[in-house]
């Protein structure tokens, strides 16, 4: 375990995972200022972390510290005043078919059925359908969707309607992925059973993922890094690097070594 104040180096390939070269996701010294009816929000200030390839980051921290701000800068679609943002070498920017977004409520556009919210990515970049279809039927399996294919969004329940989210953002294989919370609107039993699919397509597929969760112990059990911030203006107070061999069981993060990492994340949050 190491600790640094500033972005750190890509940490060491962990558990067999290929070494990969250069930074996928670099966050360098980001402040953001929203303007509002009743003056100015600083949301984060000198934000700065970065992800290699094939890593897991997650942002920790307090309600409103800026994590949904960050993870929304990183796929180009809130701006920021000071610093820089880039993903796979180029700035930031929206509509990118590498890169990926689950925001922390789901969009699921109401007029369409499950089926065609999770196939709209293949259609909007233009990709094979019926490499798409296949895809589909595969990961609507994996969330626990099969039969509700016909469904619209309003048809289904809160958790469903973010399980369905999840196979949209999975359906077009983006080398980068971007998730808001994904499952903790989720009862504990799907969540537990998501967060394992998750850990298994990462130690298989090897994709840039940056996670942001409440939820220390689920930071602990995915990430590689752990990023720590305090509340509003959100400020990186920590960055972890969570050096647990892959592949790792759900439970790693209540094992001795994985509460070391829990013990020093809650004590950042509470410094
Ligand atoms: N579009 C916006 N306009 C004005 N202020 C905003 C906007 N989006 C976020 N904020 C403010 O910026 C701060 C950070 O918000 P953000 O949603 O990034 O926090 P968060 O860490 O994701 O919180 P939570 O854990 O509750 O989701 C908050 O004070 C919020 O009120
Ligand atoms: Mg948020």
């Amino acid at each position: 375990m190491t600790r640094t104040s500033a972005a750190p180096e890509a940490p060491a390939s962990a558990g067999g995972a290929p070494q990969a070269s250069g930074i996928a996701v670099v966050v360098e010294g980001v402040t953001k200022t929203y303007e509002t009816r009743d003056g100015t929000v600083e949301a984060v200030r000198d934000v700065s972390f970065r992800v290699p390839p094939g890593h897991v980051a997650s942002l920790v921290g307090p309600s409103g510290c800026g994590k949904s701000t960050v993870l929304k800068m990183i796929a180009g679609l809130v701006s920021y005043d000071r610093g820089a943002v880039e993903v796979g070498g180029a700035p930031a920017a929206a509509g990118r078919r590498d890169c990926g977004i689950m925001l922390q409520s789901a969009v699921l556009l109401p007029w369409r059925s499950v089926w065609d919210n999770v196939m709209l990515p293949i259609e909007v970049l233009g990709l094979d359908k019926e490499q798409g279809r296949e895809r589909a039927r595969a990961l609507l399996e994996l969330v626990g969707l099969s039969g509700f294919e016909n469904k619209h969004p309003w048809e289904l329940s809160g958790g469903m309607q973010q399980r369905a989210s999840l196979a949209r953002l999975l359906v077009f294989e983006p080398r980068i992925l971007l998730m808001d919370e994904p499952f903790a609107a989720l009862d504990e039993f799907t969540r537990e059973r998501l967060d394992g699919e998750l850990l298994r397509l990462q130690e298989r597929f090897h994709r840039t993922l940056v996670y942001v969760t409440h939820n220390i112990a689920e930071a602990v059990t995915i990430s590689d890094t752990v990023v720590v911030m305090t509340p509003r203006p959100g400020e990186v107070v920590d960055i972890v690097q969570v050096d647990l061999p892959r592949p790792r069981s759900l439970d790693v993060a209540t094992t001795p070594a994985g509460l070391t990492f829990v013990n020093r994340i809650r004590s950042s949050l509470d410094a």
